[in-house]
């Protein structure tokens, strides 16, 4: 019998699509389910003590419901909070997405990096590591963005995007003493590369944009090296954690990542 548990993607919204779209492509047989937390959106403004308490509980309820054989935290701001706490409370291999600070320092020729993230990821201690540990000779500037995690909701359900919006939001970094010199970004939420072509318009110069989701990617398909998966996958799932007035509005894009069924926990 050929294995159906399927690959659990986990977000507060739709940034985990970020993820999901280069792990489908390196294992088109893999059934997929997506999480949005919908009830607990947006995650970068809540505290470190919400997250703790919130995401592990959730995805012990989704492991039970889903049984995957596989947990990517498709979000910077859940996993540079919770991860350990979720690794601790389940028995399954989980897979976190932190910001691309190694990468980014491998390709800054001015050694300096822009981090963007929501605010509660950009205040962790976890990036002040990675950036001492990957980063050391860089200087590292960050800014927390709520508005580009509802913008990219907002592109995703259909709707126009103002340039200006996406220009103010880079500003937070560009206009910080040194700003002018970032040649490489890291989109540290994954909300944001939904909306890389409209950051590389607004940028307007040439700039490097890097995120986790091909790494992790590349990491999932490593840790289920050798396993059986399905002829025919079964349609994928969108799950949500309330009922959702957007989620009529995301059904096209999420068709477009192969989750073509939408149901609410
Ligand atoms: N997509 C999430 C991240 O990677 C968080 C977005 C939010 O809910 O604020 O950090």
């Amino acid at each position: 019998m050929a294995d159906r548990r399927p690959v659990l993607f986990f977000d507060s919204g739709v940034g985990g699509l970020s993820v999901l779209g280069p792990t489908a492509a390196l294992l088109p047989q893999a059934p997929l389910v997506y999480v949005a937390d919908s009830a607990g959106f947006p995650y970068g403004t809540k505290t470190e003590a919400e997250i703790a308490a919130r995401v592990p509980a959730l995805l012990g309820r989704l492991a039970e419901r889903y049984d995957p054989r596989l947990i990517v935290i498709a979000c910077n701001t859940a996993s540079t909070i919770a991860l350990q706490h979720v690794r601790a409370a389940l028995d399954l291999p989980i897979v976190g997405t932190v910001p691309a600070i190694k990468p980014a320092a491998e390709a800054s020729r001015t050694r300096t990096i822009g981090v963007l993230g929501t605010a509660a990821t950009v205040r962790q201690p976890y990036v002040d590591d990675l950036a001492a540990r990957f980063a050391g000779d860089c200087t590292v500037l960050r800014h927390g963005s709520a508005a580009l995690v509802e913008l990219a909701e907002a592109k995703l359900a259909g709707q126009a995007i103002a340039p200006e919006r996406i220009t103010e939001e880079l500003n937070g970094l560009f206009h910080q003493p040194g700003g002018e010199r970032i040649d490489v970004i890291v989109n540290a939420c994954t909300h944001f590369p939904l909306l890389e072509a409209e950051m590389r318009a607004a940028v307007g110069r040439a700039m490097s944009f890097v995120d986790g989701g091909p790494g992790i990617a590349r990491r999932v398909a490593h840790l289920t090296q050798g396993q059986d998966w399905p002829a025919e996958p079964p349609p994928g799932r969108a799950v949500f954690t309330a009922r959702d007035h957007r989620a009529d509005a995301l059904a096209p894009a999420l068709a477009r990542y192969g989750l073509r069924r939408i149901e609410t926990l």
